[in-house]
C-alpha cells in the first residue's frame, strides 16, 4: 500500500499552498491511490482515475440514503453542528439519486443552454461598467471591484434576491466554505452554523415573500414547481421518488438556494483572480492574449486548468473497489485531486506551461458524472466577460504589489489582486 504522508503533499503548509504542482506530480509518480494519515483519505491524482471515478456509482457525496452513520462507521456530526448540516445535506450536490435527480431536474430548467445564453449581454453589460470604475480610480483590488460584484450580483439577480439584501451573501458564503477545507477547525465550525442559521433564516422569509408575490425569478420557480406539484398539474410525476412527488421540500428549497448562491460566486472569483495572477506571472502569454482577444475562450479553459479553483473533491465509498489492485473498503473516503488531474503529463502536453492556445484541454475543474456543474456555462459567460471587458478598457493593466494567498487548500483563492491600470 502506498503512503503520502512522507511527500511534499501537505494541504496545511503555506510552501504547498503557493505551488501545489511539483507535489502533485510527485504523487502521481508515487501512484495511483495513495492512502494520507493526516486525513485517513485515499489521494487520488491521476486524470484517468478522477475522472473515472466522478461517474463510478460505488462512490457517492453522501453515503445517508443508504446507511446510518453508525452502519457506516462514522461517528454522527456534532449537535451543535446540526444547523450547518441541515442546510448542507439537503441541497443538490450533497444528495445522490432519487433526490439529487428530482431537484436537479428542477433546477436544470433555470440552466438550460438558451437562458444562460439571454444572461449574456447582462453580464457582459455589468463587467464593462465595473472595469470602467476601475479604470477611472486608476486602480484598486480586481477581486473587490470585479472578480467578487460580477458573479454575486448575477447570481443574485437570478434568484431574486434585492439588491438592498445582498451584502451578507459573500459573509454567510465565505464562513460556510469554510466547512470544505481538509480538517476545519471548530472555530470555523462555530463561525459556519452562525452564517448557516444566518443565511437560513433570511431565505425562509424570502420564499415565504415570493410565495404571496411571485416574480420572475428562480426562487418563484422553485416555489411553483413546489405549489404545482401539490396541485397535480404541470411537472407531471413519471418518477416517483420516496417523497412520493417530483417537488422539494421547504428545506430541500432553501439548501439549493444556499448552494446555487455559494457555488454561483464563490469558485468564479478565484477562477477570476487565480487567473489574472497567472497572465501577470507569464507576460509572454498576456501579451499574447492582448494581441488577439479571439484568444478568450481558449484562455479561460486554460487559465481554470493551470491553476485549478477547487483543488479537491471527496466521495465515499459505498461499495468496495478496487484501483490498481489496492482494495479501498466500504466505509473509507477517496479525495480526487482535481490540481493534480489538470496537471497529468498523461493528458496534457506540457502541463506546467500556460498555454492560452492549448486546443485539446479535457481539464476537470467543473467535475464529471452527476454532479457536473450545473452552472459551467454560464461560469463561462462571467470569466469571459471579464476578460473582454479588462482586455478592452484596462489594456495596461499591471500588477501594483505581490498578492497574498488564502491560507485555504480545496478552495484555492487571493485574498486580493492589486492592480494599476
Ligand atoms: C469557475 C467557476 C466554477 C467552478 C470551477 C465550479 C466547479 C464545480 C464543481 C467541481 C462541481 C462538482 C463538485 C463535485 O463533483 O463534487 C460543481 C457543482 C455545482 N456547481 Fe459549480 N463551479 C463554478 C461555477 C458555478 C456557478 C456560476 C454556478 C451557479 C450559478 C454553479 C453551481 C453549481 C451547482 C448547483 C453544483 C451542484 C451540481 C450537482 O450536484 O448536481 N457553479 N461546480
Amino acid at each position: 500500500m502506498a503512503a503520502a504522508s512522507s511527500l511534499a503533499f501537505d494541504p496545511w503548509d503555506p510552501g504547498f499552498l503557493a505551488d501545489p504542482y511539483p507535489a502533485y506530480a510527485e504523487l502521481r509518480a508515487r501512484g495511483r491511490v495513495l492512502h494520507y494519515e493526516p486525513t485517513g483519505q485515499w489521494l487520488v491524482p491521476h486524470h484517468a482515475d478522477v475522472s473515472a471515478l466522478l461517474r463510478d456509482r460505488r462512490l457517492g457525496r453522501t453515503y445517508q440514503h443508504r446507511f446510518t452513520h453508525e452502519e457506516f462507521g462514522r461517528m454522527a456530526p456534532h449537535e451543535e453542528h446540526e444547523p450547518f448540516h441541515a442546510l448542507n445535506d439537503h441541497g443538490l450536490l450533497d444528495l445522490e439519486p432519487p433526490d439529487h435527480t428530482r431537484i436537479r431536474r428542477l433546477v436544470s430548467k433555470a440552466f438550460t443552454p438558451r437562458t444562460v445564453e439571454r444572461l449574456k449581454p447582462y453580464v457582459h453589460d455589468l463587467a464593462d461598467e465595473l472595469v470602467t470604475a476601475l479604470v477611472e480610480a486608476g486602480g484598486g483590488d480586481l477581486l473587490t471591484d470585479v472578480a467578487e460584484p460580477l458573479p454575486v450580483a448575477v447570481i443574485a439577480e437570478m434568484l431574486g434576491i434585492p439588491e438592498a439584501d445582498r451584502a451578507p451573501l459573500r459573509p454567510w458564503s465565505a464562513d460556510i466554505c469554510g466547512m470544505y477545507e481538509l480538517n476545519p477547525s471548530e472555530e470555523a465550525a462555530t463561525r459556519a452554523v452562525r452564517a448557516s442559521v444566518e443565511f437560513s433564516d433570511y431565505l425562509r422569509e424570502l420564499i415565504a415573500e415570493r410565495r404571496k408575490e411571485p416574480g420572475e425569478d428562480l426562487i418563484s420557480g422553485l416555489i411553483a414547481a413546489h405549489d404545482e406539484s401539490d396541485r397535480q398539474t404541470g411537472w407531471q410525476s413519471d418518477r416517483r421518488t420516496d417523497r412520493g412527488t417530483d417537488r422539494l421540500t421547504e428545506q430541500e428549497m432553501i439548501s439549493t438556494c444556499v448552494l446555487l448562491l455559494n457555488a454561483g460566486h464563490e469558485a468564479t472569483v478565484n477562477a477570476t483572480v487565480n487567473g489574472w495572477w497567472a497572465l501577470f506571472r507569464n507576460p509572454g502569454q498576456l501579451a499574447a492574449l492582448r494581441a488577439d482577444h479571439s484568444l478568450v475562450p481558449s484562455a479561460v479553459e486554460e487559465l481554470m486548468r493551470y491553476d485549478t479553483p477547487l483543488q479537491l473533491f471527496e466521495r465515499w465509498v459505498l461499495d468496495e473497489i478496487e484501483i490498481a489492485g489496492t482494495t479501498i473498503p466500504r466505509g473509507a473516503e477517496i479525495a480526487l485531486l482535481f490540481g493534480s488531474a489538470n496537471h497529468d503529463t498523461e493528458v496534457f502536453r506540457d502541463p506546467e506551461r500556460l498555454d492560452l492556445t492549448r486546443r485539446d484541454n479535457p481539464h476537470i475543474s467543473f467535475s464529471a458524472g452527476i454532479h457536473y456543474c450545473i452552472g459551467a456555462p454560464l461560469a463561462r459567460i462571467e470569466l469571459a466577460a471579464s476578460m473582454t471587458a479588462l482586455l478592452e478598457k484596462a489594456p495596461t493593466l499591471a500588477l501594483a504589489a505581490e498578492p497574498e494567498r488564502k491560507p485555504n487548500f480545496v478552495i484555492r483563492g487571493l485574498e486580493g489582486l492589486p492592480v494599476i491600470v
